[in-house]
């Protein structure tokens, strides 16, 4: 009378087991599951730290004004973009506009700022072809890769878009979607890291704009390519791509 029931409890246990497997190998249940987690404030490997021009804080142009002529400009001069207007857009973008509070131009939800910038500057005036992290908290620039290539085609979706490699400055938002757990659930983390990137992307068309710029945010990439391009932290996902460059 035992052997059917160790027969069922085996049987149970393999199809148990199976299930795992299944779990394991495919991923079912965690796939589209945000990340949980514990974020760590990365130690980047600086190469060397630049100082940047420190940022204006009144312009000629009226916020008004720069609202009614924004328009996303692809067309980018074949002239170097001088470091003044990097800093000044890297500043628009998530500057440090209260000393007191820490406080960004850009906002953010509970005050975690859960975006990095990178900048792949190749034709830069006074800036040395690289790969960089900025660092608000200073407002400088972190060399992390010496070098610029234009080959960004490995990430870079094929569209009639022209090509962000034609930028003298590309800057890329990277989010940390652990970062607001502090505050959030996984997946309010996301949402918020998201509608940050928003502001952010704002303020770049407003002061590219106030600059005579040219300037459009690019999501056509794959983020995974992208990330390891920039090399970003393990954490971290490329949300956006922003050329920056003198108007043609
Ligand atoms: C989420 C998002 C993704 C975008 N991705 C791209 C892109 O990959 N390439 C590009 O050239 N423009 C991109 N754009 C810019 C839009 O094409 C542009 O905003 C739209 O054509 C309206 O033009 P305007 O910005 O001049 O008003 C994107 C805009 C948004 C909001």
């Amino acid at each position: 009378m035992q052997q059917p029931r160790y027969a069922v409890i085996v049987a149970l246990l393999i199809f148990a087991l199976g299930l795992l497997i299944g779990f394991w190998k495919w991923g079912i249940g965690t796939t589209d599951t945000p990340k949980e987690g514990t974020y760590t404030a990365p130690i980047r490997n600086v190469l060397e730290t630049i100082s940047l021009p420190v940022p204006r804080v009144t312009g000629l142009q009226s916020v008004e004004k720069a609202l009614s002529i924004r328009r996303s400009r692809r067309d980018f001069a074949d002239t170097p973009l001088s470091l003044g207007n990097l800093s000044q857009m890297l500043w628009a973008a998530q500057g440090i506009s209260d000393t007191e509070t820490g406080g960004r131009t850009a906002p953010s939800a509970h005050s975690v700022y859960p975006i990095e910038l990178y900048v792949m500057a190749s034709n830069v005036s006074g800036l040395a072809p690289g790969i960089y992290h900025y660092a608000p908290d200073v407002h400088k620039l972190e060399l992390l890769k010496e070098g610029a290539t234009t080959e960004m085609e490995s990430f870079l979706e094929v569209t009639p878009q022209p090509h962000p490699a034609n930028a003298p400055a590309t800057i890329f938002m990277a989010g940390n979607f652990l970062k607001p757990q502090e505050f959030f659930d996984s997946t309010s983390a996301i949402q918020v890291t998201l509608q940050e990137s928003g502001h952010i992307g704002q303020n770049l068309y407003l002061q590219a704009e106030a600059l005579g710029l040219a300037t459009v945010v690019m999501g056509g990439f794959d983020a995974m390519n992208a990330a390891t391009f920039i090399g970003a932290e393990e954490d971290e996902t490329i949300l956006y791509l922003v050329p920056v460059g003198n108007r043609k």
